[in-house]
């Protein structure tokens, strides 16, 4: 296990350094107040997919950074993914900001000859704490099965980072009533081997909502929710201190309803990630 747990939720909001811990501190919580179902403390993720260059994720950042220091945090622990090229000078800016650093994927390696990935060992030295795996845009558009997705789980908690893992139906899947079936089998064959409390994040992604517009209703949401939790904890010992969030169009406008609902754990947040304002008015949401 690496690390254990953020400090307490503090109600008065005394600065966001000292409650959201280091760029290295995984989300796992227990205390009162918190997701009545798991009690876990909420996470917001933004996953900036291939978006980006320097002076763009640098200002990105550093606007995340100032609105952390401002005063007024969010009730939950933060992290962003940018792209790769940005690892380590988006983490020379999130430097004691108290947000975490996390990558869109890693290989199943930690070396050798393969041109063009990064392995998670990388990820680790250039100061990530998280690293996303089996996004459904990778699913889909590099073929990446369960038990490669597995792999490269494996491969970041071997390196010490954590795996944020996708799981989520496509449309075709839902509209034939075999979402449920669909996302026991993305987890259970995605899940490695022997995970301890706070050393795996899972996310659903509908992959009908990602991107679209279009989300889920609170019941559908808490009903997928509350079958991966059960999922979870028959599959693993961790599994009830698993942080779930839930990605696909989570906007400002929508957040505090789907962050409500029970055993939503957080967000994984794409596009609306890329503008700070609705980002820290994501996180702002959390209830
Ligand atoms: P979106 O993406 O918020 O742009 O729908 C979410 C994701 O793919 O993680």
């Amino acid at each position: 296990m690496i690390v254990t747990g953020h400090p307490p939720r503090n109600p008065q909001k005394s600065g966001l350094p000292g409650r959201l811990a280091s760029t290295v501190a995984p989300v796992l919580e227990r205390a009162e107040g918190l997701d009545e179902e798991s009690g876990l403390r909420k996470l917001v993720a933004g996953n900036w997919k291939m978006n980006g260059l320097k002076a763009e994720g640098l200002t990105l950042a550093r606007a995340l950074v100032a609105r952390a220091a401002a005063g007024d945090p969010p009730d939950c622990a933060l992290a962003v993914f940018p792209p790769a090229t940005l690892l380590m000078p988006v983490a020379e800016t999130l430097r004691g900001s108290g947000i975490a650093l996390g990558a869109q994927d890693c290989h199943a390696e930690a070396s050798g000859a393969h041109t063009g990935d990064v392995a998670a060992p990388m990820l680790k030295d250039a100061g990530c704490a998280y690293v996303i795996v089996g996004h459904s845009e990778r699913r889909i558009a590099h073929g990446e099965s369960d038990a490669e997705v597995c792999a490269k789980a494996t491969a970041a908690r071997r390196a010490g980072l954590i795996p944020v893992l996708c799981i989520g139906e496509s449309l075709a899947e839902r509209e034939r009533g075999a979402e449920l079936e669909v996302v026991a089998r993305q987890l259970e064959g995605s899940l490695p081997e022997g995970l301890a409390a706070g050393e795996i994040v899972v996310a659903y992604e509908p992959v009908w909502a990602i991107g679209t517009g279009r989300t889920p209703t609170a019941e559908q949401v808490g009903a997928m929710h509350a079958h991966i939790r059960r999922r979870l904890t028959a599959a693993i010992k961790a599994g009830a201190e698993a942080p779930i969030l839930y990605g696909g169009s989570v906007k400002a406008g929508n957040a505090r309803e789907l962050l409500s609902v029970a055993n939503v754990n957080g967000a994984l947040v794409g596009g609306a990630s890329l503008n700070a304002a609705e980002f820290w008015a994501i996180a702002q949401s959390c209830p």
